[in-house]
């Protein structure tokens, strides 16, 4: 998809003299928008922390314009280094064994640290001018959804970053697939923009270690995340009772439900795409349930969708938006995060 009217050369070089002075950073990428500090600053990264709210146990991925940067942050080994040959830059963080330099914030004291390189003009623009690696989450506060257009993130995020640079809607739409680049081969922890299908030619048959709960395997992959306001229930096997006194949202895949029955009860319909492409679901699927949770329901009903591909990211995400905060009213899940 083209990236229209992005910011001007000034605005990337004015974004870039503030990373390089410790502040902080909105900028698109083609998965989301990150929330971006100068990776080997503590103080600096300490901020995002901060203006997200987000716990100290859950690590970041560190941004690179050129495979060099990564080679200072980690040991790449040659089999992660044909990955990042293949598909670099794009929607893949290779989590490796760090270097000193990495910051312990950056990495929440864990030996490794995750790096990837964005498919995005923007990104890549003010990493270089920046001249250092980026650290940078979603620019979401924790837990809630993920951003795909700046407007987004100052819904989001407020006005908590020094600066945010519009580069337009993310193309792809959900985070970055994260693969581990252990010495015994690789595993999936975070289904992303890269499907499976991909990856898997390069890499063989790959283990994902995607369980969530407590004690999961990549901190950032708790079970209950990428949450809406609204409360989210994924339909499929157990019946869902509408009850009177909530307001519906409905989020489908590729067709509004008939307004009849049970279905009049709907208030706000979202479809994700209408030929069935995962690849146009997964780019709408954040903004969708943006623009639903803005219309004040208080569930949203979400069809589930071929896990195959995107799929596999998608139904990721609605699963955990389930056990995300759980609604205005009614609902049942845990607090956001
Ligand atoms: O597409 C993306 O990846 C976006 C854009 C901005 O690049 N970023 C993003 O960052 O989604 P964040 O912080 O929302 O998710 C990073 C994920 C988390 O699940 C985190 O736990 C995991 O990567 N992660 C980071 N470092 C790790 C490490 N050393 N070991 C295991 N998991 C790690
Ligand atoms: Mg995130």
């Amino acid at each position: 998809m083209p990236q229209p009217r992005g910011p001007a050369p000034s605005e990337i070089k004015k974004a870039a003299r503030i990373i390089k002075r410790g502040g902080t950073v909105i900028f698109p990428t083609e998965t989301v928008y990150g929330l971006g500090a100068d990776a080997l600053n503590a103080k600096a990264v300490a901020r995002i922390f901060e203006i997200k709210r987000r716990p100290l146990f859950d690590p970041l991925i560190v941004h690179v314009s050129d495979l060099r940067q990564a080679d200072r942050l980690a040991r790449v080994s040659p089999a992660a280094r044909a990955l990042m040959r293949r598909f670099w830059p794009g929607p893949l963080t290779l989590v490796l064994p760090k270097k000193k330099i990495v910051p312990d914030i950056v990495t929440a004291g864990l030996p490794t640290v995750a790096v990837r390189m964005p498919g995005n003009k923007y990104a890549l623009a003010l990493i270089g001018a920046a001249g250092t690696p980026v650290a940078a989450p979603s620019a979401n506060r924790f837990g809630s959804l993920s951003p795909t257009t700046a407007s987004h993130t100052r819904s989001r995020l407020g006005c908590g970053a020094d600066m945010t640079l519009d580069g337009g809607r993310a193309e792809i739409g959900v985070e970055s697939t994260v693969l581990a680049c252990a010495a015994d081969g690789f595993r999936v922890l975070r289904h992303g923009g890269l499907p499976l299908e991909d990856l898997e030619p390069f890499t063989g048959p790959l283990d994902s270690v995607i369980k969530g709960g407590k004690k999961p395997s990549s901190p950032g992959q708790l079970a209950a995340h990428y949450a809406p306001s609204a409360g989210l229930a994924l339909l499929g096997k157990k019946r869902i009772r509408l009850r009177k006194d909530l307001k519906y949202g409905y989020l489908a895949f590729r067709r509004a439900p008939d307004r009849s029955g049970l279905w009049k009860r709907i208030s706000r319909t979202a479809v994700l795409s209408r030929s069935g492409d995962l690849k146009e679901a997964a780019a709408n699927l954040f903004s969708h349930l943006h623009t639903l949770d803005k219309a004040g329901v208080d569930i949203i009903l979400a069809e589930p969708v071929p896990e195959l591909g995107l799929g596999r990211a998608i139904m990721d995400r609605l699963r955990r938006a389930e056990k995300g905060e759980g609604g205005r009213r009614g609902g049942t899940g845990p607090g956001n995060r």
